[in-house]
């Protein structure tokens, strides 16, 4: 069975990391998202809420997808990834902008980890804009995400952001 972790904070989800998520799942037997719960930075989401939140929005915007599992992660990503057996560890690339921090990763991925491949995926041009820091920010000051997170996510930022 091949696995593949696709790794990330997903503080919230977005539109873009379902995109991933859709599209990654088709090259693997199993998909596991691993949630990072031990960020360098204050996330605005607890581990198990950011994997409930990716759980939720997976069955409800890609409900054929039943490859997909969820879990939380400590540590590097390279040993989450081996003590899955997993072959490869996929990223979304957004812009040329991200590709510098992505190509280091995956060096530093590799030399840790040279079984484990890094298998970038472009996100599609129209979540290109997207980030889960934007989101955070627009929804900070009341503005609408709609088009960026699933409704859940939206409401859940806006209750623990306490506007709208
Ligand atoms: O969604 P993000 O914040 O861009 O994801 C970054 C993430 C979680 C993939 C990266 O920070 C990571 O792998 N962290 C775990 C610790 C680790 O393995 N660090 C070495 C990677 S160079």
């Amino acid at each position: 069975m091949r696995v593949v972790v696709y790794p990330g904070s997903f503080d919230p989800v977005t539109y873009g990391h379902l995109d991933i998520i859709r599209r990654a799942a088709r090259l693997c037997d199993r998909l596991l998202v691993g949630v990072l719960a031990n960020p360098r930075k204050e996330p605005l989401f607890t581990a198990n809420e950011r994997a409930a939140m990716l759980r939720e929005s997976i069955a409800e915007t890609n409900p054929e997808v039943t490859t997909v599992t969820v879990e939380t992660f400590r540590g590097l990503t390279v040993d989450f990834a081996r003590s899955r057996e997993a072959a490869a560890i996929v990223r979304g690339l957004r812009a040329v902008a991200d590709f510098e921090a992505e190509r280091q990763m995956a060096h530093f991925n590799r030399r840790l980890a040279p079984e484990v491949e890094t298998i970038m995926l472009v996100t599609a041009v129209e979540q290109a804009y997207l980030s889960s820091t934007l989101v955070r920010e627009i929804a900070s000051f009341g503005g609408d995400v709609s088009g960026m997170v699933p409704a859940l996510v939206a409401r859940r930022l806006s209750v623990r952001l306490r506007v709208g």
